[in-house]
C-alpha cells in the first residue's frame, strides 16, 4: 500500500509512524550504538514500541519516520516533542536507525525540513536539541545549522560507568530564517 508522504525532500520523505513499523524501531532501539547516543535505556518488546508511538504522536506531538525515496524503505525517525504551547517551544530529535544512511546527507536534509516545519506550520518560535557530550556528529550538525549553544547539565549522563555532559542547544525562528539564506 502507498504511504503517505507527508513532507517531501531530495533524497528521503516523511510520513508517520505506523503501528507496522514497531519491529524496525525495536530493532534500532535496542541497538547498542543507538542506546548509547539516545535517551533510550531499558531493552523494550515490540509492545512497549507500540505504546511509544503512541506517545510520541500525542497531541501536538510530532512523529514522522525517515523513508528513502529509492526504494520506500523506513530508515529513521524525526521527532518534535514537548510542545509548549503558551511559550512557542519544543524539542526535537533525529535518528538515523540504519547505519549505512548516516554520514551521507540525510540529517542535515531532514534538518532543514523539521525546521521550516516547526517555523512555518507549527507556529514555533523556539526549537532545542540535546546532545550527549560524545555525540560529535549530532554536534557538528547542529553546528552547520547554527544551533545556539546554551549551555551544558554537567554529569547528566551515564554511559558505561562514566558520566557525561548533556549539551542543550537552540534555534529561534528568525535565526532560522536568516541561516536558510545563508545553505
Ligand atoms: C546524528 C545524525 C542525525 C546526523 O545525521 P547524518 O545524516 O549522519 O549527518 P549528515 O551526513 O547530514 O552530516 C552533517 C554534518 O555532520 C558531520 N559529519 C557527519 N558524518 C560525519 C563523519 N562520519 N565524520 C565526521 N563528521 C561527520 C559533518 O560536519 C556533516 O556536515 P558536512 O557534510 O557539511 O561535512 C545521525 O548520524 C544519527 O541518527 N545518528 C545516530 C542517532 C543520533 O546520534 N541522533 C542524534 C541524537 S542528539
Amino acid at each position: 500500500m502507498a504511504k503517505t508522504k507527508y513532507i517531501e525532500c531530495e533524497h528521503i520523505y516523511l510520513r508517520p509512524v505506523e503501528k507496522e513499523d514497531a519491529a524496525i524501531l525495536q530493532k534500532w532501539r535496542n541497538d547498542p550504538h543507538m542506546r548509547g547516543l539516545l535517551a533510550y535505556r531499558p531493552p523494550c518488546t515490540e509492545e512497549d514500541v507500540v505504546k511509544w508511538i503512541e506517545r510520541m504522536s500525542a497531541g501536538d506531538n510530532v512523529f514522522l519516520g525517515i523513508v528513502n525515496k529509492e526504494d520506500d524503505k523506513l530508515i529513521g525517525i524525526v521527532n518534535v516533542g514537548s510542545v509548549d504551547r503558551l511559550n512557542r517551544s519544543a524539542e526535537g530529535g533525529i535518528a538515523i536507525g540504519e547505519p549505512e544512511f548516516r554520514s551521507a546527507g540525510i540529517g542535515f536534509e531532514v534538518s532543514v525540513a523539521m525546521l521550516d516545519f516547526v517555523f512555518d506550520y507549527m507556529n514555533l518560535h523556539r526549537l532545542y536539541v540535546t546532545a550527549h557530550g560524545y555525540n560529535e556528529i549530532s554536534l557538528l550538525l547542529t553546528k552547520k545549522l547554527k544551533f545556539v549553544e546554551e549551555g551544558k547539565q554537567r554529569d547528566a549522563i551515564l554511559r558505561r560507568g562514566k558520566y557525561h555532559d548533556l549539551i542543550v542547544l537552540s534555534l529561534l525562528e528568525d535565526e532560522w530564517r536568516e541561516v536558510k539564506k545563508t545553505l
